[in-house]
């Protein structure tokens, strides 16, 4: 990334002076706006800039109006047109909230696209986030979903979350400890809390000595069996994860999808031994003494989906846990794919697997 990107990425001017800018649109296509590639329609779409333009939006919309806040919309799938104001944020930007010799603490704007932090932070020589190199979205979503990948996760590094209540217009901070984070799970997701507040701003407290993670999915034979592991650097570490991602993962530019379709299920111990001894083999990863993770990927991939299809809806061919949109697809057509997969794992491991991504509609 030469000096004019990095420019681009980080506004100097705090988001409240940039030029108003917003974008508003009726009946507006949300193909762009979903990497699935479905193409709903939203009643009206704004795009702000400022915390302040999000609360003249709150402040003058029509109180009865349904309001849907997305990010990168790569974890969503619309099922049918969205009758309400879909908004979306542009507020990018990064600023130091303070440092000293082993960590800095930063404050990045919602807007800004995940990957494009995680290259700008290990340019400037902070580390943490290089095991969640490529994963689609923005940053606001990654205080929302906890995103996660190789062993890490969003909430490792997130101190605070400051947001805007999409009801009253006011802002509110949420510290790390209240966002109740756990496996792609946040305060955000509950019933409660969900949809209720719009991420403006996340705050990442980063480690300015590179302590390298290696040990989930492989990595550490990766990077052996390429002669890497003795010399690694964050660079080589973000790259191998950028090319083990792009090797397995569909790129939505290309054939739409939502990247995991599915959570990896947690089972009690005594489920996992019975498994284990039906199914030799069969992958997994602790999360606590009484506790397990059985990839829903490989389940799946057992059941024989691998690169199977219904109508224009079909599992991945390289990993199970993704669907992708072959081309036309409605959200209904994954969701019918959805079913039968959910189904075939149940009646064959007696496990029910949930999606990961967001069904709105
Ligand atoms: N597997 C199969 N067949 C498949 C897919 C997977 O046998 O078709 C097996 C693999 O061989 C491996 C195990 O299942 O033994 C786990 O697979 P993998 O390491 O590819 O990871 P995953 O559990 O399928 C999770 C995350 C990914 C993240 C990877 C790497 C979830 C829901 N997904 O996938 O996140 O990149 O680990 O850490 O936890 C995402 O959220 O969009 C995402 C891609």
């Amino acid at each position: 990334m030469d000096a004019r990107q990095l420019r681009r990425l980080i506004p100097t001017h705090p988001d409240r002076h940039q030029a108003k800018t917003m974008i508003k649109k009726n009946n507006c296509s949300l193909l762009a706006y979903n990497t699935f590639g479905i193409d709903a329609e939203a009643k009206c779409l704004v795009e702000y800039d400022s915390v302040d333009e999000l609360k003249e939006i709150i402040a003058t919309k029509c109180p009865d109006t349904p309001v849907l806040h997305i990010g990168g919309g790569s974890n969503l799938l619309f099922l049918g047109n969205y009758d309400g104001l879909v908004l979306h944020s542009r507020i990018t930007g990064i600023s130091i909230v303070s440092q000293d010799v082993d960590h800095v603490t930063i404050r990045v704007g919602a807007g800004m696209v995940w990957d494009d932090l995680v290259a700008y932070t290990l340019q400037q020589g902070w580390y943490d986030l290089e095991n969640l190199s490529l994963i689609p979205g923005e940053v606001g979503a990654s205080a929302v979903q906890n995103i996660g990948a190789y062993g890490a996760e969003a909430k490792d590094t997130i101190t605070e979350v400051h947001t805007v209540d999409l009801t009253t217009g006011e802002e509110r901070t949420f510290e790390a400890a209240e966002c109740c984070y756990g496996y792609r799970h946040s305060i955000f997701k509950t019933d409660a809390y969900r949809g209720r507040y719009a991420v403006t701003h996340v705050c990442y407290r980063l480690s300015k000595h590179f302590t390298p993670r290696l040990h989930y999915g492989g990595l550490s034979r990766i990077l052996a069996e390429q002669g890497l592991l003795d010399t690694l650097t964050p660079q080589t570490l973000r790259q191998t994860i950028i090319d083990i991602r792009n090797t397995k993962l569909p790129d939505p530019k290309v054939q739409g999808n939502g990247g995991s379709f599915f959570m990896n299920p947690v089972v009690d111990r005594a489920k996992y031994e019975a498994l284990a001894a039906q199914f030799p083999g069969m992958p997994h990863y602790d999360v606590d003494p009484q506790h397990v993770k059985i990839p829903a990927g490989w389940m799946i991939d057992q059941c024989g989906w691998k690169g199977k299809a219904i109508g224009p809806a079909a599992v991945h061919d390289k990993q199970a846990l993704v669907l992708v949109n072959r081309g036309g697809a409605t959200g209904q057509d994954i969701v019918t794919l959805c079913h039968a997969v959910q189904q075939d794992v149940k009646n064959t491991f007696g496990i029910d697997i949930h999606p990961e991504v967001n069904f709105i509609g």
